[in-house]
């Protein structure tokens, strides 16, 4: 089954300079958790148990940020602000965590690539922490694909509808609707401008890979912005076989930029931090 879940988070997070200039924008908090934190749990809370992270230079404070501070647990040890640190400190005792160093910034493809050495031959999921996806109502997005991926065995993608004029901002997916939500996938465009969008169903920061995609981006050409795109890998994939993208239950907010980041801390203030979850 799925074990492995991989973060790419090796990019120069621009959106977001200067905040992003010393610091992995993966580290930014929605009101006091950073974004890497929300993407582990919801990986965790899928029964993934091994997270694998993708960083680059300027990333260290991933790695400081899941592991044990000596000092400061001394320093809080029996005071009221032990709480704070007890949902880190939970998944430190009870995942693994792994890290390699994507060298050159060559898109979101070469990033997946470059995590092969951790992943091994198996399916792994792959969250983008900058994508803060939230289901108050029951199962986390990427638990919601792992039951998909029990019942298909293929590659999954989450999707949105995205409003046309939105659509260069993502990767766009046409697809014949087999059941309620999921579309099994036969073209996929990076990007595109809204009037050559197959569709306004975009593609989100959740997958599900099966592990031949790593040949499959290992041959694949840079494309859009001379960046090696995982969506031209996936779709030499549907081609092949299958490639299911899946409407999910929840909300998205892209915390790239500074819109959605706004968005996603007042909701997480109101809706988890002011009720203590
Ligand atoms: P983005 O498209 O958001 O790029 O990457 P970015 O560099 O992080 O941010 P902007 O657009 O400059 O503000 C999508 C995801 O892919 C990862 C990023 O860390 C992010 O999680 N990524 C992207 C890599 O790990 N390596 C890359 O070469 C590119």
């Amino acid at each position: 089954m799925i074990r492995k879940c991989l973060f790419p988070a090796a990019g120069y997070g621009t959106r977001f300079l200067p905040a992003t200039k010393a610091m992995p924008k993966e580290m930014l908090p929605i009101v006091n958790k950073p974004l890497i934190q929300y993407a582990v749990e919801e990986a965790r809370d899928a029964g993934l148990q091994h997270m694998a992270i993708v960083t680059g230079r300027g990333k260290r404070a991933l790695e400081d940020h899941f592991d044990i501070s000596y000092e400061l647990e001394h320093q809080i040890r029996g005071t009221e602000k032990e709480k704070f640190l007890a949902g880190t400190r939970e998944l430190i005792e009870t995942c693994t965590f792994a890290y390699t160093r994507q060298v050159e910034m060559k898109g979101l493809g070469h990033a997946i690539l470059s995590g092969r050495p951790l992943i091994g031959d198996e399916p792994f999921a792959v969250v983008l922490a900058d994508d803060l996806c939230l289901n108050l109502q029951g199962d986390g997005v990427l638990a919601q694909m792992i039951k998909l991926y029990k019942k298909f065995r293929c590659s999954i993608v989450a999707i949105q509808e995205v409003p046309r004029d939105q659509t260069h901002k993502y990767g766009v997916i046409a697809g014949e609707l087999i059941s309620d939500g999921i579309y099994r996938v036969n073209s996929m465009v990076e990007k595109p401008a809204p009037e050559d969008a197959p569709s306004n169903l975009a593609i989100i920061g959740r997958y599900i890979l099966t592990p031949d995609i790593f040949d499959l981006i290992a041959d694949t050409q840079p494309g859009k912005g001379g960046e090696i795109q995982i969506t031209d890998a996936l779709m030499k994939q549907a081609q092949n076989g299958c490639v299911l993208a899946y409407k999910f239950e929840g909300l998205r907010f892209d915390c790239g930029g500074a819109e959605g980041y706004i968005d996603a801390t007042n909701f997480c203030y109101e809706q988890l931090y002011l009720k203590g979850l």
